[in-house]
């Protein structure tokens, strides 16, 4: 990735829709851009429609308006492909490209990405508009980065069309080459699937019982590396017209989404962003974003990166769109700065007045002006001017690792396994929180990223290991490091085939320990360990090999059995942890496990619900504090508040729902 930044300072702003307005709005949009301190908006995202009203017709008029009157006001342009709305006309000439859904029901044009991410039509058309755009404004002075596309993969992840099922087989073919390389990857001797032919193959769509998992682990990879190929082509038209520019797309590295192997996308993008929305059920939902934040941090390679949208307030796609309470648009924004982003941008700049997202706030809310929201937009707007001098300076590397990888999740939550209440990021998610809690920093990591100077590696419900990660893990510890494995990890290889003689196929050597027999638990059941601790969710039957029991089952289906394991592997351990643990036990282990490294809080007795995240540059260090509860939190930290500009000596108090970010020069 590249350190070309769009902005001076942080960026700060949003989706600009103009085109949803009369021109007369639109000066009111820049005067109020100006008054927040709006320097990056992204335009054009949703704008084939209008700017190609019919094939070859084109009407840039208001778009060469719009940008020069952003520019004329100092504010950049991320301008956007528009492949994310193809227009009316493209869907009425070309039904074909319609995606289909795995019953053989073809969706109809009329919201956005309705398009098959293998149609030759959608692509050819694609990369027509985006050379046309990059042409026309590759040089113009507001442009300082482009937008592929919009949330890749977010509405027409899979399909399943005759269109999908050609492009498919050909995929199988350059991976297997051989039709019985096919047979045996998917076990297709079961049920008699055998396949004479890649002809003979489908997607794997709507069937009469349990479909294939191979089949469809394969089509996950399959479509996944369709919109990888329509990011690449979209990319290069780009680089190929107007190199200077940045080229990003936004993520959507949030809550359950995962249709899209991000990792294979980085190295197509000079910057990485992302698409962050609470869940507003979620009273937890700061831990969430806390989480996705380390992920895509983990993603960027530890560079900064970008929020390309959240909201201010309410989104309108949940069933209970709940408001954010005063500060909270403050902390959320600041929580991603803190963990690495160097701006934070909104869907949308002026909440729309008509259309599927009229009930989605904005940064200018139907009010108008003369509102608490856009107050509070313009006063983050001025903290984030403050904070200018933070970009480029990156997040302190955390001691702690946790793995994570797409195609372990895909494989994880297919059909038919021990148990539905196995979720992929549940065990993940867990660990995170607790580390939070503790006040320790812990790098999200790509489950192919660099180990070198992590000295804890947890890997939680790995699934589908990569080839050659036992023995990465095996270095770590060899070198003093403690690596902790969750149940359910290592279980098949990458065509989801069992890797047999015992469970955790892939690090039963590693761990010391062999499973026989899994022993999930019912509904809603709980395990005691001998050692106090609670299990949820798994249990199993395993022995240990070459390994000490820490902790055994002292009831449930495995009593008796050993919970918790750890092997003294060179200077340091391998523990493997054969349950669900509760959170109070997740943090007990976890203390263990951080003691055996020496790994510390970076802040010591934060109360839990205060975020602390250092950000380190060549001059000086940040210490952001976010306190996401109601009392006041003593800290000892010391600095100059860059939010409130107060001098903390000798400790520093974070205001209850408030935000301190300490600078500490070096
Ligand atoms: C996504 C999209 C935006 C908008 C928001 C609403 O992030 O990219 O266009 O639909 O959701 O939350």
């Amino acid at each position: 990735m590249s350190a070309r930044w769009p902005t001076e300072g942080l960026a700060f702003g949003g989706d600009y829709n103009p085109e949803q307005w009369p021109e007369e709005v639109w000066q009111e949009d820049v005067a109020l851009m100006r008054e927040a301190g709006v320097n990056l908006v992204s335009v054009g995202i949703f704008s084939w429609g209008e700017l190609e009203p019919e094939e070859g017709v084109y009407r840039f008029e208001w778009l060469d308006r719009v940008l020069d009157l952003l520019h004329e006001n100092g504010i950049g342009v991320d301008l956007a492909t528009p492949s994310a709305a193809p227009p009316v006309w493209l869907h009425l000439k070309h039904p074909e490209m319609l995606p289909v859904d795995a019953n053989g029901l073809r969706y109809t044009q009329g919201s956005r990405e309705s398009w098959c991410p293998s149609s030759p039509v959608l692509r050819e058309h694609a990369l027509r508009i985006a050379r046309v755009l990059a042409e026309r404004y590759g040089q113009h002075p507001a442009v300082r980065m482009w937008h592929v596309s919009n949330e890749l993969a977010c509405h027409n992840g899979r399909c399943y069309c005759d269109v999908s099922a050609a492009a498919f087989r050909d995929w199988l073919r350059t991976r297997y080459d051989d039709v019985d390389a096919l047979n045996a990857a998917w076990g297709t001797a079961f049920w008699g699937q055998r396949y004479a032919s890649f002809d003979q193959v489908l997607p794997p769509r709507r069937t009469t019982t349990i479909p294939n998992p191979g089949q469809r682990l394969d089509f996950e990879r399959f479509s996944s590396d369709a919109f990888v190929d329509h990011l690449a082509a979209e990319a290069a038209v780009l680089r190929e017209v107007a190199a200077h520019l940045p080229v990003t797309t936004n993520y959507m590295v949030m809550g359950e989404f995962h249709q899209l192997d991000y990792a294979a996308t980085t190295p197509l993008l000079d910057l990485v962003a992302n698409d962050h929305y609470l869940w507003a059920a979620d009273p937890d939902g700061w831990a969430e974003l806390a989480f996705s934040a380390d992920r895509v941090r983990g993603l960027a390679g530890g560079e900064p990166w970008l929020v390309m949208e959240h909201s201010t307030s309410a989104v309108n796609w949940q069933p209970r769109n709940l408001a954010k309470n005063p500060g909270q648009l403050l902390r959320n924004s600041l929580q991603h700065v803190a963990r690495g982003a160097d701006g934070a941008l909104f869907f949308q700049w002026r909440q729309s007045r008509a259309g599927a997202e009229k009930y989605h706030s904005g940064m200018v809310p139907h009010a108008g002006r003369d509102s608490a929201l856009f107050r509070e937009v313009v006063d983050l707007g001025a903290t984030l001017g403050r904070l200018a001098e933070v970009r480029g300076s990156v997040v302190e590397r955390a001691r702690v690792a946790l793995l994570w990888d797409t195609q372990a999740w895909w494989a994880a939550e297919l059909e038919a396994h021990p148990t539905v209440d196995v979720r992929y990021l549940d065990q993940a998610r867990r660990l995170h929180r607790a580390l939070l809690d503790a006040g320790v920093p812990v790098d999200v990591l790509p489950v192919s990223a660099s180990l070198d100077g992590h000295d804890v590696v947890l890997v939680p419900t790995l699934y589908l290991a990569p080839d050659g990660l036992a023995d990465r893990l095996r270095t770590v510890a060899e070198r003093g490091g403690q690596v902790v494995v969750t149940y359910f990890s290592g279980i098949v290889d990458e065509h989801d085939r069992v890797l047999l003689g015992g469970y955790p196929g892939a690090f039963r050597d590693l761990l010391g320990v062999r499973g026989e027999e899994f022993a999930p638990l019912a509904e809603g059941a709980r395990v005691a360990l001998d050692d106090g601790s609670v299990g949820e969710v798994w249990s199993e039957r395993a022995t240990v090999t070459d390994a000490t029991v820490v902790a055994s089952f002292a009831d449930g289906p495995s009593a008796g059995f050993p919970a918790v394991t750890r092997r003294d592997v060179g200077d340091g351990a391998a523990w493997y942890v054969a349950t669900r643990l509760d959170p109070a036990s997740t943090t007990a282990l976890l203390r263990s496990v951080l003691d055996a490294a020496g790994v510390e809080p970076l802040v010591r007795d934060v109360p839990a619900g205060v975020e602390v995240v250092r950000r380190v540059g060549d001059d000086a260090a940040w210490l952001f504090a976010i306190n996401h509860t109601d009392a006041d939190a003593r800290i000892d930290a010391s600095g100059t508040d860059l939010v409130a500009g107060e001098v903390h000596d000798g400790g520093a108090t974070v205001p209850a729902r408030g935000v301190l970010v300490l600078r500490q020069d070096h």
